[in-house]
């Protein structure tokens, strides 16, 4: 089976690649590379220890998706590639609208020129209303959206389901992500964010291995147990093998399906940094922020649907999704660009250097 993976270089496609590769499924991947690195491509090779067809594309380029289609007979799309700050696409919107549609578009343009029906598309929990009781379920409320990056991923969501609406025997698999952490246990491929990170996980990271001073903890009066927000962090591998299931349901099943990949489970701001001292030795410094702005004090799903359809849980935990992210980031202080930096001094704030 051939699987067409876009922002195949990416941090949730790269994982996601390597699991497909374990499995033997005959892989091409594009990625354009804007917030990616070639390097990213090179290591899932080199894991798996075997080759793929790869091509440096963006997916809004019509022309050369129909040479890939032509080329390549493909039974399923993933499609990851889109812009995904939360805060640039705020003060980018245009941008974001145009990137994350127009390559959803095309790319459906494409697979129905090409007679291909089955898709699964990189959604996010974000697309849920801030109105709900939690846990979340795939019957949820959706919509307020509280910024451009959340609207994107609602509107493909909503094209996607049209055009499996629209036409005959689509198969379509709308995968709502909860907080994806951690690295493949390997610490060859991880999250590489370009800029000063925005999500957690990152950032504890790169206070660690001291790119970054101290953690600010946004907020500590919620009504939250300790007061922090609480996430459902998921491991990167589970969310890759997520995927996997979401691949088997669409050969049996046709129209729009949801699916939220979470633990189940919350953890807090509070509980995430300990676990991540205790996974790994290294202390991280903290200052207590003021909240920011559009964040909610909790937010978790319900597994019953992703367990009795797509046969699928999680099974890694947050310590160990700590320690696999200390592996990638001890090892790549600098991402994927730790090669030609490796001169640089790194100064690690551990008391240890496990
Ligand atoms: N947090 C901090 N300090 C930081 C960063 C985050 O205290 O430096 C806190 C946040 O306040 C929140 C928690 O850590 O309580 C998680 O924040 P993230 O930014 O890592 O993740 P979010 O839950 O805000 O956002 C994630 C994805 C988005 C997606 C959203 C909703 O990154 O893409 O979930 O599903 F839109």
């Amino acid at each position: 089976m051939k699987v067409f993976v876009t922002g195949g270089a990416g941090y949730i496609g790269s994982h996601t690649i390597l699991e497909l590769l374990k499995l033997e499924y005959d892989v091409v991947a594009v990625d354009n590379f804007v917030n990616s690195k070639p390097e990213a491509i090179k290591r899932v090779k080199e894991l798996a220890g075997c080759d793929f067809s790869f091509y440096e594309m963006n997916v809004c380029d019509d022309w050369q998706l129909d040479e890939l289609f032509t080329k390549h007979k493909i039974d399923c799309v993933i499609h990851f590639a889109g812009l995904k700050a939360v805060g640039e696409s705020v003060t980018k919107p245009l941008e974001y609208y145009e990137n994350n549609l127009n390559s959803t578009m095309v790319l459906c343009e494409t697979m129905k020129k090409h007679n291909v029906k089955n898709i699964i598309f990189s959604s996010s929990a974000t697309v849920y209303s801030t109105e709900n009781e939690m846990p979340l379920t795939e019957r949820s409320r959706i919509g307020g959206c509280t910024n451009p990056y959340g609207w994107t991923k609602f509107m493909c969501e909503q094209i996607l389901r049209d055009t499996a609406n629209a036409n005959e025997g689509w198969s379509v698999a709308l995968l709502r992500y909860f907080n994806p952490i951690g690295a493949h246990e390997s610490g060859k491929i991880g999250e590489d964010p370009q800029n000063i990170p925005n999500n957690i996980m990152p950032y504890i990271a790169q206070v660690a291995v001291g790119r970054l001073p101290y953690l600010s903890v946004f907020g500590d009066d919620y009504d939250t147990p300790d007061g922090t927000g609480v996430r459902d962090y998921i491991h990167v591998v589970d969310l890759a093998r997520g995927h996997v299931a979401a691949i088997e349901y669409l050969n049996s099943h046709t129209g729009a399906n949801i699916f939220n990949l979470g633990t189940g489970k919350g953890t807090s701001v509070l509980e995430l940094v300990s676990a991540f001292e205790d996974a790994t030795g290294v202390e991280i410094s903290r200052k207590i922020a003021p909240r920011r702005p559009g964040d909610i004090a909790v937010c978790y799903t319900s597994t019953e649907n992703t367990k009795k359809e797509l046969d699928w849980e999680t099974e890694k935990t947050v310590f160990q999704a700590c320690a696999d992210t200390w592996k990638w980031q001890k090892n790549n202080p600098h991402g994927y660009d730790s090669i030609s930096r490796s001169h640089e001094d790194i100064r690690i704030n551990s008391k240890s250097s496990s």
